[in-house]
């Protein structure tokens, strides 16, 4: 525990439990692509809209909340792991779409789905845990 036993704000629970189904939703997506199955597109646009929702909200919200020490540190390197995440997610929703309009394969696409999947999942464990750590044991 960083600073102590403290309630959870607000917004802390809710983007704890909205990206959630954004886990499912990529994992759905990720399989899918490469699988080539059907609701690939569907899954892909959804997660990708959802998690940009959601983050967005959580972040302009969050800045109104103070934090110090050792947060502070951890809230930093988290932010900046959500700013890479949020830049592959333009960059897989833009070669998505192009892909599907020209019916070319984007090799872009290709290679920035892994790294999208990895480092959202890293992101997202790793927010859970200190969820989990500071607000609930
Ligand atoms: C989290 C989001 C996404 C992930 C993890 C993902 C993952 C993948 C993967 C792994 C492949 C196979 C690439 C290969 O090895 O050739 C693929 C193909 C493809 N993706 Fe995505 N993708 C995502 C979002 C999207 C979106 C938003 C679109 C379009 C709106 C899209 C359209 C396509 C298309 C057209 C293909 C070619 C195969 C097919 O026709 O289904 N993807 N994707």
């Amino acid at each position: 525990m960083l600073d102590g036993m403290t309630a959870a704000p607000f917004i802390s629970t809710f983007i704890a439990i909205a990206l959630i189904p954004v886990a499912v939703l990529f994992t759905h997506a990720y399989l899918s692509g490469k699988r080539n199955l059907p609701f690939h597109k569907v899954t892909g646009t959804v997660g990708i809209l959802w998690d940009l929702s959601a983050s967005f909200f959580y972040m302009i919200l969050r800045t109104s909340t103070v934090v110090t020490g050792g947060m502070l540190i951890y809230g930093a390197v988290h932010g900046t792991i959500a700013a890479v995440v949020i830049l592959f997610e333009f960059i897989v929703l833009g070669t998505g779409i192009l892909q599907w309009r020209t019916r070319k394969k984007s090799r872009l696409h290709a290679k920035a789905t892994p790294i999208l999947y990895l480092i959202w999942f890293i992101a997202f464990i790793s927010g859970e845990v200190f969820y989990i750590v500071n607000y609930l044991l």
